[in-house]
């Protein structure tokens, strides 16, 4: 049965992890794999987790099935805090949810949508972006391209560029996926006029916004970071959605997500919640509860909602606090273009001007990991190490 396998390379992102384990220099610096980390080194549990999980054990009073969109509750909760309750897509019904097994089970379960409904689509992703985006999308059959978004010289998102190859190449219909906030890998990210700009654009040429939503609250706050998901659901008429719990509430290896559909009509709302639970059915059955049960209760509960809104600007901040720190050892070593860079980028990412030579420089010779594409998950290092990352990146430019 196995005897044409082959070997295959390692997802990359999940490769550098590996490596990075393996690694028994203790001074090494894992700025790899997009996991939150605390000044310490640990991904800890939130205490608001930790507390809701407690409540969730006591009330819990079967294991039984939920069903294939899952936990419908944590959908509509999430979601009515993102859109806030009273925007029309509520009350005009327009918008249907399934629960996914993470951000992933929901870019997977948008994309079996789109093969679907629209076979012929193109989906365009932007250049460069998350390692998974494309295996996880065009091994449903569809037709991928990228669009340019981020300059690796001037080291920030060149929109024009962005538009003006979208509106020459993508055609009526084509499906732009786009990330909500703290870019994936690069951290940059669209300013509030660009999203309204980029929102009239997608409508004016029929063009179709997927978009994903992995890291919002650890960029600029809860708010802030979905902007434009709002911006471009007020516009455009219809929009997927692909969210992530897994950072926001540290919640991992839980695998807590949703995919949404913003539709016409009712009716069209109606026919995109069965398709989801049809296409939930025939990938994974039904999704995990516990992650989604855990966040539903810190979203009806209040205390609970506090303590978890606190920690969510603390890990924030500590992102930020480092970007600034690394930003000011760049600065202080005369590279102005990478500190400018990195303290106007968002979230866990920056993207450096680095080659994959000198990222395995950097493993190899400073125990610094990082993605061969540049990318550093500024979260994995910390106030003391954090100025002996800016020398090492120095050492190998
Ligand atoms: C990352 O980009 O490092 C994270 O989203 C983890 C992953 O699954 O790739």
């Amino acid at each position: 049965m196995f005897e044409n396998v082959t070997p295959r390379p390692d997802d990359p992102i999940m490769a550098i992890m590996n490596q990075c384990k393996s690694d028994p220099r203790p001074h090494k610096i894992d700025l790899g794999v997009g996991v939150y980390k605390d000044d310490n080194g640990h991904t800890t549990i939130l205490n608001s987790v930790k507390l809701a999980e407690k409540i969730c054990n006591q009330e819990e009073t079967t294991k039984s099935y939920i069903g294939t969109i899952g936990n419908q509750d944590f959908c509509k909760n999430i979601l009515q805090f993102i859109f806030e309750k009273d925007n029309p897509i509520f009350q005009e019904d327009r918008i249907c949810s399934a629960q996914s097994a993470g951000g992933s089970g929901a870019l997977r379960i948008g994309a079996e949508l789109i093969k679907i409904a629209s076979p012929e689509a193109t989906v365009w992703t932007s250049t460069p972006t998350w390692a998974n985006h494309i295996p996880l999308v065009s091994s449903v059959g569809l037709k991928m391209k990228q669009y340019p978004y981020y300059n690796k010289s001037t080291l920030q998102v060149d929109f024009e560029e962005m538009l003006s190859h979208l509106s020459k190449k993508a055609k009526p219909g084509d499906i732009i996926l786009l990330h909500g906030c703290c870019h994936n890998p690069t951290g940059a990210d669209l300013s509030d006029s660009q999203w309204d700009r980029l929102a009239i654009f997608l409508n004016e040429n029929e063009l179709y916004p997927f978009i994903d939503l992995a890291y919002f609250g650890l960029g600029k706050g809860m708010k802030e970071d979905t902007y434009g998901l709002r911006k471009v659901t007020q516009i455009c008429p219809e929009v997927l959605l692909a969210a992530s719990c897994s950072k926001n509430f540290a919640l991992y290896r839980d695998r807590t997500g949703f995919v949404a559909a913003i539709c016409k009509d009712q009716e069209k709302t109606q026919m995109i919640k069965v398709l989801f639970g049809a296409i939930q059915r025939k990938l994974i059955s039904m999704p995990p509860d516990h992650g989604a049960a855990i966040v539903n209760k810190i979203f009806t509960d209040h205390k609970l909602f506090d303590v978890w809104e606190m920690e969510l600007n603390e890990m924030r901040n500590r992102i930020k606090n480092l970007r600034l720190k690394l930003s000011e050892a760049f600065n202080s070593q005369g590279a102005s273009n990478i500190a400018n860079a990195i303290i106007n980028q968002n979230g866990m990412f920056s993207m450096l001007p680095l080659n994959a030579q000198q990222a395995e420089s950097l493993r190899s010779n400073h125990a610094i990991y990082l993605m061969n594409s540049g990318r550093i998950n500024i979260a994995g290092a910390n106030t003391k190490n954090i100025n002996r990352v800016a020398e090492a990146v120095l050492k190998v430019i």
